[in-house]
């Protein structure tokens, strides 16, 4: 994709992955590519704001050659040590070795130890300005969204905030802006990638929202550096991540299972019948079919969760327990939850599954239900009457 002006001297000179479907080491399903974004200031001094994958490194050098020769950046700002955003630091900096780097203390021991350069660093602090004629460069340390590095960078002349990772989608486009795609798939994957990569951060991403807000800094544009840039209304997802930190989910449960002979599909199926008996929204998942970024998407917004599992060697089957493990990380505050599963004869999935739900800081709304082999007659009506139950719980 070639550079776009985005602002009088303020160019977007990133890449667009339509290509990547998995990312984070297979952790993000990106089923509508990615994008990673790096912004061109133009001014007495020359300005890069982070830059791309290190396989894109051409395409940025590329775009940036369209707006100026390389050799005249003066300084390149890293908001991010991940390598999505740093990757192409060593080729910009062999083309213009001379350029100074801006970031945190942990940005500049995180770079030196991904790419061992001896590229002159300044560390810089919240509060901290770089002038560079006309517009000038705030910075603002974000540790923890979503790494010890972070930090976001405001054009107060612009009222312009690139936040790095903060306000991104995975999302490939032609299009630049918010208002030039489709907002239905806009806020899905920005919700998805709240969901799976800040979910555990509410709490730190409330303070730093209000840590600006008490700052009164007009923002006029929001450009992270994942997906389409914010300019239309930038304050919605300021009021969607605000919505998101504080947890706020609905009447909704997720139920999630595994089975080796569908007797827990079974029981599953009757369970949702009970579920929507009750009055909540519900979605239902086969984990060893489901997309588990769409899954931990859906998941955030529910109150309440189900996991089933057929029991394999006393334990819970393993790709539901992989699942579990990734849902223990995400420290999901406020939810609901219960185990139910088919066994042979000793059983042990159901307790299984319970250790990880209390393991995970959810609470465990009611007693787990366990059947023996295919549920009979009277077990499916108690599926079903599980399922209304637990509603209850819910609503
Ligand atoms: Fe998009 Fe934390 O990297």
């Amino acid at each position: 994709m070639a550079a776009l002006r985005i602002l009088p001297d303020i160019y977007s000179v990133g890449a667009v992955d339509w290509k990547i479907r998995s990312f984070h080491g297979h952790t993000y399903s990106t089923n509508r590519g990615s994008t990673y974004n790096s912004y061109l200031i133009i001014d007495e001094k020359i300005a890069l704001i982070d830059t791309v994958l290190g396989s894109f490194s051409q395409d940025l050098i590329n775009n940036i050659r369209e707006i100026v020769p390389i050799e005249k950046i003066d300084y390149i700002i890293a908001n991010h040590v991940e390598t999505d955003h740093s990757g192409a630091l060593p080729e910009i900096m062999k083309l213009c070795p001379k350029a100074k780097i801006f970031g945190t203390k942990n940005c500049k021991e995180g770079l030196y130890r991904n790419y061992y350069g001896n590229w002159d660093f300044q560390v810089v602090k919240s509060g901290d300005v770089l002038k560079l004629g006309k517009r000038s460069l705030t910075f603002l340390e974000a540790p923890m969204i979503h790494w010890p590095d972070s930090m976001f960078t405001y054009c107060p002349e612009e009222q312009l905030l690139m936040p790095n990772d903060a306000f991104g989608q995975h999302y490939a486009t032609a299009e630049r802006f918010d208002d030039e795609v489709d907002s239905c798939a806009l806020m899905d994957e920005a919700e998805k990638y709240y969901a799976n990569i800040l979910w555990p951060l509410g709490s730190v991403i409330l303070r730093k929202i209000e840590e600006v807000q008490k700052m009164n800094l007009p923002i006029k544009m929001i450009a992270p550096s994942h997906g389409v840039i914010w300019r239309r209304d930038p304050g919605k997802i300021i009021s969607s991540y605000i919505s998101w930190a504080k947890n706020e989910t609905r009447p909704k449960v997720v139920v999630i299972y595994e089975t080796m002979w569908q007797a827990t599909e079974k029981m599953a199926n009757k369970i949702v019948e009970g579920l929507i008996a009750g009055g909540v929204e519900v979605k239902l998942f086969d984990v060893g079919t489901a997309d588990r970024t769409e899954v931990i998407k859906e998941m955030f917004s529910a109150k309440g969760f189900l996991f089933g599992s057929s029991t394999h060697d006393n334990d819970m089957l393993p790709n539901i327990a992989g699942f579990l493990e990734f849902v223990k990380g995400l420290k999901a505050k406020s939810r609901l939850a219960a185990a139910f599963g088919s066994y042979g004869w000793a059983g042990g999935a159901v307790k299984e599954i319970e250790g990880v739900i209390g393991e995970s800081g959810i609470e465990l709304a009611q007693p787990g239900l366990g059947v023996k082999y295919v549920p009979d007659e009277n077990e499916v009506k108690l599926c079903y009457e599980f399922g209304r139950n637990f509603a209850k719980k819910i609503k």
